[in-house]
């Protein structure tokens, strides 16, 4: 599977692999979205085709649903499986707390409520994902359509009382429309190049009427393993 692959592609594809040792028969998996969380999936589906690992996989896209059932893994919903042992996901950003900002695949508000509901969230990321202080990727905020630029401006005059560097809220586009989430919301990207307060700034925007959910994940991960372009994985 491993093949002939880019720095990039080996460091996500050896973080997968390593990932997968935390997997037992008969466990109930959240799977995340993204072309890391990808990789983790393929890696399953290896496992189960054959050496007849069971799991029960629950997918947090549309996408990750479709790639889960094409490699063989049983899917279902999170209702169903009511708690996970596990669940594995990418991440835009992580930080020595392990403090996450997910979202840039537009799928953090499912990728967070399946987080949740699991006894164990694992991440993986390639190298390039680790930062001293969250905030260089813009933050993803899930917003209700109705009143957007009245939210928007919520969210502006929000930061201004915020330790942050940058201000600007920009709406997610895809081609000439609104990019539209699963749940049929919009997504507002928080360009702050510098986030002081995490766990402050999550709590503050999610009070905001219109927000439904933003992409900073806080004291919800348990364990990062990070994937390097020359095939070591190293585990934080
Ligand atoms: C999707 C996510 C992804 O986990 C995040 O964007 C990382 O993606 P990739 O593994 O492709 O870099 O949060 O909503």
């Amino acid at each position: 599977m491993s093949g002939e692959l880019s720095p990039i592609d080996k460091a996500k594809f050896v973080a997968a692999k390593q990932a997968t040792e935390f997997v037992e028969s008969g466990m109930k998996v959240g799977l995340g979205t993204g072309s890391t969380a990808e990789w983790l999936v393929q890696c399953l589906g290896e496992m189960v085709r054959e050496e007849g690992l069971k799991i029960k996989g629950v997918p947090t896209s549309k996408r990750t649903a479709l790639l889960a059932k094409k490699v063989g893994i049983d899917i279902m919903t999170l209702d169903e499986a009511k708690w996970l042992d596990l669940t594995f996901d990418g991440a835009d950003e992580f930080d020595e707390n392990l403090n996450l900002i997910k979202g840039g695949g537009g799928a953090h508000l499912h990728e967070k409520i399946v987080a949740t509901a699991s006894d164990r969230v694992l991440v993986i990321a390639d190298a390039s994902k680790k930062v001293d202080t969250l905030g260089a990727f813009p933050l993803p905020v899930e917003v209700v359509p109705f009143g957007l630029s009245v939210t928007q401006g919520l969210i502006a005059e929000t930061l201004t009382g915020m330790d942050v560097l940058g201000r600007d809220v920009v709406l997610r586009m895809k081609g000439d429309q609104p990019f539209v989430t699963e749940e049929g919301n919009f997504i507002l990207d928080l360009h702050l190049k510098r986030i002081g307060n995490p766990r402050q700034l999550s709590f503050v925007i999610n009070q905001i009427p219109g927000v439904v959910e933003n992409g900073l994940f806080i004291d919800i991960c348990d364990v990062v393993i990070v994937g390097h372009g020359d095939g070591r994985v190293t585990t934080r």
